[in-house]
């Protein structure tokens, strides 16, 4: 359904018969954004390495929304397994509507330590397993004829510098996670499907643990944003929503900061 035919809020944004992949839904901003579009009505698929983690988050989705939810322990690195593992996969769930790559590492340290280490493993995961899950994705979204939503998870450090971390490989490969969002976002408009990416800032999760943990950083961290403060929990929501439902059927290519203006100066 595209924005002109909807005529209510609800169903603007509603995802009901959709198929929702995922990655890193075991914790921190991943199980957020399956929680906001099982909401929406989606069936989701969980992936990622920690079995029991998915486990726990698919019976909370159960429980609280009555959603359908399968969940697949794959480490989305190994590209001969998620090459394996899609079709059935994919097919299990009825076909994928819309796939957030959401999984991501972050490693700190001065540039000249993050060779070749902390480099490939960060393009690795942040980078090339979300193009090869994408292409995968968009394959079964032409063969559905209902054409589909891809969400990437950036970062406001996929276009800026950080002062405060030494982050080299992580902000190469959120940077090329933008970029590639919107050259496939020009590459598959004419397939109906979408590509638009967030860039959040700072927000708690497993990845974010040990900095916030210290009180100086995490007045740092508020200093450098307009709003004076890290993002909460719940505040990413909406965007995800937004890019995966028909509300943003004419958006496409765009990157949207949830950020509390942090990018904006
Ligand atoms: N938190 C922030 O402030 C912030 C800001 C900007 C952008 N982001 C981005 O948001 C995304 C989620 O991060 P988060 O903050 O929620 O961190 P997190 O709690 O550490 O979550 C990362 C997720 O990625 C999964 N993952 C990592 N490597 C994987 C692999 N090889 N295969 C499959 N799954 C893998 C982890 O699951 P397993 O360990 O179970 O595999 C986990 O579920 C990341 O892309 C991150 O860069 C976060």
């Amino acid at each position: 359904m595209s924005t002109v035919e909807a005529e209510s809020p609800a169903e603007l944004f509603s995802l009901a018969g959709r198929v929702a992949l995922v990655t890193g839904a075991s914790s921190g901003l991943g199980t957020e954004f399956a929680d906001a579009l099982a909401s929406a009505g989606a069936s989701l698929l969980l992936v990622a390495r920690r079995k029991q983690q998915l486990d726990e988050q698919a019976e909370q989705l159960r429980q609280r929304w009555g959603a359908t939810v399968t969940t697949h322990a794959l480490d989305i690195t190994e590209r001969e397994a998620v090459a394996a593992a899609w079709p059935e996969l994919s097919a299990e769930a009825g076909g994928v509507d819309i796939l957030v790559n959401n999984a991501g590492i972050s490693v700190t340290g001065r540039a000249e330590t993050q060779w070749p280490g902390a480099w490939d493993d960060s393009l690795a995961v942040n980078l090339t397993a979300a193009f090869q899950l994408s292409l995968l994705a968009a394959e079964g979204m032409r063969a559905s004829g209902r054409g589909g939503r891809i969400i990437n998870v950036s970062s406001i450090f996929g276009s800026l510098g950080s002062s405060l971390f030494r982050l080299a490989a992580y902000s190469a490969s959120k940077g090329g996670l933008t970029n590639l969002t919107r050259q496939l976002a020009v590459e598959w408009a004419g397939d109906g499907i979408t590509v638009n990416a967030i860039a959040p800032a700072w927000f708690p999760s497993e990845m974010t643990g040990g900095s916030t943990a210290k009180e100086s950083v995490v007045d740092r961290m508020s200093r450098g944003c307009p709003m004076n403060r890290m993002g909460r929990a719940g505040e990413l929501r909406t965007a995800c929503l937004f890019l995966a439902s028909p509300a943003s059927s004419y958006v496409t290519g765009s990157v949207i900061p949830v950020d509390g203006g942090y990018a904006a100066w």
